[in-house]
């Protein structure tokens, strides 16, 4: 393979998603871990699944970072995940050292990578990066929007009983309690869902999208890892494959949206040079002020990083 991805970070979301990248064919893998032997042993038996799965995707698991080096994308799952009953902003000083620690060791081998945050919580892990590794703005990002998006779609396409490929959503904002999805912006085969359902149903589904995380905490025990993991790598692809999708993550946002100096979901451009474009959509007072209350969240979680000198 000509690309390599780096996964730091190899429980439940990294290792499926060196799996999703290994047999996606999309590039060779380095799974890194703290743990001794974690990250080996999900290595061995993911490549001992090559032959029957049909890839040449080189995997290496690992506690150093040697490997790492000149990787094209660092996607960072380190960190501890929730608990049922926590938020994601209770993860804030355990999770914040972590992504220090690791990102500082990425950057000295791989100083032109492009890093996909997906450790929570999510905005703050990114602010966290981005002032670590002294990236520009294009090459630091976070992964939600892809998931919350996928889930308020998954939903979608169980209320109306139609295929979840016909199905477009946006969810915007912080990665938290106060994301914003945008019912008009989402779509059926291109109707947009208002047209589609009543109020009282969109309001029940982006209810349940909202609560898609603890949902699957409550059920589980711990956090999700399957949808968290394919979202990651349907980012890692359009910047590998260079495919220019618009997708929501989480950008640095310079006065878009009015918001300044604050990581928050809006619609990018991914291409091989990361976040190559923030797309400004039109939102009504209503969407804007959601769009604004998440960014107060969000700039809570920054000022306490500050407190805790991050
Ligand atoms: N952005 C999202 O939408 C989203 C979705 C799901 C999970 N998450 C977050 O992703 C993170 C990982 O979740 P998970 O379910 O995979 O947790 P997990 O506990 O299964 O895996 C985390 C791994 O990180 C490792 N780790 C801890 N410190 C490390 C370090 N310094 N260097 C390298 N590895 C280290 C742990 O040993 C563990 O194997 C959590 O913070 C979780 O909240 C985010």
């Amino acid at each position: 393979m000509d690309k390599k991805v780096t996964v730091i970070g190899a429980g439940n979301v990294g290792a499926t998603a060196a799996q999703r990248l290994a047999e996606k064919d999309l590039c060779d893998v380095v799974l890194i871990d703290i743990v001794e032997g974690v990250p080996q042993g999900k290595a061995l038996d993911l490549i001992e699944a090559a032959p029957v799965e049909k890839h040449d995707a080189r995997i290496i698991g690992t506690n150093g970072y040697e490997d790492s080096a000149g990787s094209d994308i660092v996607i960072i799952t380190a960190g501890i995940p929730r608990k049922p009953g926590m938020s994601r902003d209770d993860l804030i000083s355990t999770n914040a050292g972590i992504i220090k620690s690791v990102t500082e060791q990425v950057v000295q081998l791989s100083p032109d990578t492009i890093l996909i945050i997906v450790s929570n919580p999510l905005d703050a892990m990114c602010q966290v990066a981005y002032q670590v590794s002294g990236f520009p703005k294009n090459r630091v990002m976070g992964m939600a929007g892809v998931l919350d998006s996928a889930r308020f779609r998954a939903f979608i396409s169980m209320e109306l009983n139609v295929s979840v490929e016909n199905t477009h959503a946006f969810v915007l904002g912080g990665h938290g309690d106060t994301m914003v999805p945008l019912p008009r912006y989402s779509t059926v085969a291109g109707i947009p869902i208002t047209e589609l359902l009543s109020e009282d149903r969109i309001n029940a589904l982006v209810e349940r999208t909202r609560n898609g995380g603890a949902e699957i905490v409550g059920l589980l025990g711990t956090s999700a890892y399957y949808a968290p993991a394919s979202a990651a790598v349907e980012m890692a692809e359009s910047i590998l494959k260079d495919k220019k999708k618009i997708l929501p993550c989480a950008a640095y946002l310079e006065g878009e949206y009015g918001i300044n100096e604050l990581f928050m979901g809006v619609p990018v451009k991914l291409g091989s040079g990361g976040v190559e474009e923030i797309i400004e959509i039109t939102l009504s007072d209503d969407e804007q002020a959601a769009l604004q209350k998440s960014a107060d969240a969000v700039q809570e979680l920054k000022n306490v990083l500050k407190k805790l000198g991050v």
